[in-house]
């Protein structure tokens, strides 16, 4: 039974000590959260990392995180030219990672590395959703397509109101069940949520949100967080509307407008992917806080890293990203263990991770969503 942790957590070392198992034999005794769980464990552990396909972007979106910090800069012009793209992933096979984020930059603009990165390993991409990213080559590719919010918004925020990207957007993705659309929100655009939630179900396509993260602001994570409070109502409200649709539970939700996991409040101290290969991130990784041993960020020079997929010296008090918070909810197994409702957070958290990214084998419908977000309901009054 120790086993079955170990195989399924996402490579994290776990105090075996902790771990009751006559407890935790109590929770699975539920057909529900066993099947969960065999279904998690059967897909294994994952060893991630992200990497920058290429530097280069078709937009500038206002604040995004990559520009902001000129992310673009930190290549080897040599990148392009030379065989440093295949030398980085022999290294990584060799180093055993098998799940790449892929981010940027815009990947659809080098489909050909996109192509090698699928055949090889697991993985998942972010796209604009300007280039279509073909069916053909790319069949089971999961697929998070960028929306900020409605057309008028999101052209507004993503191309000076130049082109209705949210349109083209759809229309790329129309009935693609391979893209789920990936809904950054902004606290100030909440009430867009219902509009651009609906367009995506009624074009086929499944929703997970994202928060936006201000770089700008000059508030704490505690006011930052708090300024999500209707942002997170209208999320919970898109769950009650289409809980077959919607990839974020209640949970999630709850947490990463919160900023807080138990006795823990989001940030530098307690985050949990950061590049373990980057000399500053050393003095975080030796705190006592669990972390991704085998995670790193890599430059779209395919070599350097950086200290985490959304940040070089950012402060971490704006930062939302829901990746990071998947991983903060996943790695911490073990404060989720002191009640059925507690475990099942983290259980369904986990499944929602593996279901996003295809590591488990996608159910012929989607009662199993309906049926995570109708036992969410109730446990995710615990944070
Ligand atoms: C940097 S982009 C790279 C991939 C691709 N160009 C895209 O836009 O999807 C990765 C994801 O980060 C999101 N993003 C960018 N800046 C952000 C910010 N400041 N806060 C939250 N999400 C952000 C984008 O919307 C996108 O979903
Ligand atoms: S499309 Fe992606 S990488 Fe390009 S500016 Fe927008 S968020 Fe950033
Ligand atoms: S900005 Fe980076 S280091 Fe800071 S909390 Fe976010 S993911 Fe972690």
């Amino acid at each position: 039974m120790f086993k079955y942790f170990l195989d399924c957590l996402p490579i994290v070392t776990i105090d075996l000590y902790f771990l009751n198992m006559s407890t935790l034999a109590t929770y699975l005794s539920d057909p529900f959260l066993a099947n969960l769980y065999t279904q998690v464990r059967k897909a294994g552990a994952v060893k991630s990392i992200s990497v920058d396909l290429t530097h280069k972007c078709n937009l500038r979106c206002n604040g995004c995180y990559y520009f902001e910090e000129e992310m673009d800069k930190m290549v080897d012009a040599k990148a392009d030219l030379d065989n440093a793209f295949d030398i980085f992933l022999a290294s990584e096979k060799k180093r055993g990672t098998n799940f790449i984020t892929i981010v940027g930059g815009e990947p659809s603009l080098r489909l050909d590395r996109l192509k090698t990165i699928y055949d090889n390993f697991k993985m998942n991409v972010a796209t604009n959703g300007l280039i279509r990213i073909p069916y053909k080559g790319f069949e089971q590719m999961p697929i998070g397509v960028a929306v900020w919010g409605s057309n008028q918004t999101d052209a507004e925020l993503r191309n000076k109101g130049k082109r209705d990207l949210f349109s083209i957007a759809l229309e790329n993705y129309k009935n693609d069940n391979r893209a789920f659309f990936y809904y950054t929100v902004s606290p100030d655009k909440s009430d867009e949520i219902e509009l651009v939630v609906e367009k995506c179900v009624n074009n086929g396509n499944k929703v997970l949100f994202n928060y936006f993260s201000d770089t700008h602001t000059k508030k704490n994570i505690t006011e930052y967080r708090a300024s999500f409070s209707k942002v997170r109502s209208q999320i919970e409200k898109a769950i009650e509307k289409y809980p077959a649709k919607i990839l974020t539970t209640s949970y999630f939700n709850k947490v990463i407008t919160s900023g807080k996991l138990y006795n823990q409040v989001w940030g530098y101290n307690v985050c949990t992917n950061i590049s373990t290969n980057y000399a500053p991130n050393q003095a975080r990784l030796q705190n006592g806080n669990p972390f991704n041993p085998h995670f790193r960020s890599y430059n779209a020079d395919f070599t350097t890293t950086r200290r985490c997929c959304t940040g070089i010296n950012r402060s971490c008090d704006s930062c939302c990203d829901a990746w990071e918070h998947f991983s903060w909810i996943m790695i911490n197994l073990k404060k989720h263990l002191g009640s059925k409702d507690e475990f099942t957070n983290w259980l369904t958290s986990m499944y929602m991770f593996y279901y996003i990214n295809r590591l488990i084998e996608l159910p012929q419908n989607d009662t199993t969503l309906i049926q995570i977000h109708a036992r969410l309901g109730k446990a995710s009054s615990y944070v």
